[in-house]
């Protein structure tokens, strides 16, 4: 879909990069030219992705960081060795997120502390390291924040403190497009619906009866395939998207329209019988 050299010459760090849909866009933007910096908690799991990200771009470089993003000290000397390894780093992707299914009120303080400060604060963390790195060296960048769809508008129960979590940072994401566009740093955010990955479904979709119904809810009635939302990342990190700033761009099969108030007319009898009634129905 896009050129081998749609992000060449970049330098991206994707956080949570090791696995899931992290992996899957740090090796979408490799096959577009990029250099790639990962970063996660586990080292066995980074080194393995290094290797599988080499071998999808042709002459590009993959380093990974050990570093948790709750860590702000160990955030700025990650950004150092970055920069120190690349010569320089052009685009961050805040991805690395926590979450689990829980009754609000069966939270421990812990609980709800954890997710909020992987994913508010380590998107916080990242990006304030970033953004001043560009700022005093007078470059300009890109940030691609990862949210949810509910993170506007609905919230969502029984993930409270990611649902808190992700608002902020869709709130983060916009507040900076305006206040740092004069820097030439743009930012904007992807909320995917339903992409499988292990991360997530063993935490949010573990049983097969919240599987089954996950999937009938979806419009298209499949899940996200991650090559779909690596091709929406590269377009946002890319030149093809210069005046796209402070965007949060929806990817998820329609699951979002769910609140529509006749749609769920669609689940009580096939297509067919429907448009029979509807036809019965008609004076
Ligand atoms: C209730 C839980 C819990 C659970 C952990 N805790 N899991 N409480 N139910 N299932 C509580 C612990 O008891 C502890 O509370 C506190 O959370 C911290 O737990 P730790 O295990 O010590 O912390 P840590 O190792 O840092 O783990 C962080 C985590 C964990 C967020 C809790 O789940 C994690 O590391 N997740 C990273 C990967 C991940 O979640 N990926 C999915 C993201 S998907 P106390 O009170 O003892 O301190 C996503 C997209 C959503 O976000 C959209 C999907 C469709």
């Amino acid at each position: 879909m896009f050129k081998e050299d749609t992000l060449s010459g970049q330098t991206i760090l994707i956080t949570g990069g090791g696995s899931g849909l992290g992996l899957s866009m740090a090796k979408g933007f490799a096959r577009c030219g990029a250099n790639i910096a990962i970063c996660g908690r586990t080292e066995k799991k980074l080194e393995k992705a290094v290797k599988e990200i080499e071998k999808e771009g042709e002459g590009i470089v993959a380093r990974y960081y050990q570093c948790d993003v709750r860590d702000y000290d160990g955030v700025t000397t990650m950004f150092e060795q970055i920069i120190d390894n690349f010569g320089a780093i052009t685009g961050l992707v805040n991805n690395a997120a926590g979450n689990f299914l829980s009754a609000s009120e069966d939270l421990s303080p812990g609980g709800f502390k954890a997710v909020v400060d992987i994913v508010l604060h380590g998107s916080f963390n990242c990006t304030h390291v970033f953004g001043n790195y560009l700022i005093d060296n007078e470059k300009e960048g890109n940030i691609l924040n990862m949210v949810t769809t509910y993170a506007e508008g609905t919230g969502c129960a029984f993930v409270l403190p990611s649902a808190c979590s992700k608002a902020g940072v869709l709130a983060m994401t916009r507040s900076l497009a305006f206040e740092w566009a004069t820097y030439g740093i743009r930012l904007n955010a992807i909320a995917p619906g339903p992409f499988p990955t292990e991360g997530a479904w063993s935490r949010l979709v573990p049983k097969k009866v919240l599987e089954k119904n996950f999937k009938n809810k979806i419009p298209a009635k499949r899940y996200g395939e991650h090559e779909e939302l690596a091709n929406l990342a590269i377009f946002l990190m890319s030149d093809l998207a210069p005046y796209i700033t402070g965007e949060c761009v929806v990817i998820d099969g329609g699951e979002r329209l769910q609140a529509g108030q006749f749609n769920f007319v669609d689940g009580l009898m096939s297509r067919s019988k429907l448009k029979k009634l509807f036809k019965a129905m008609k004076p």
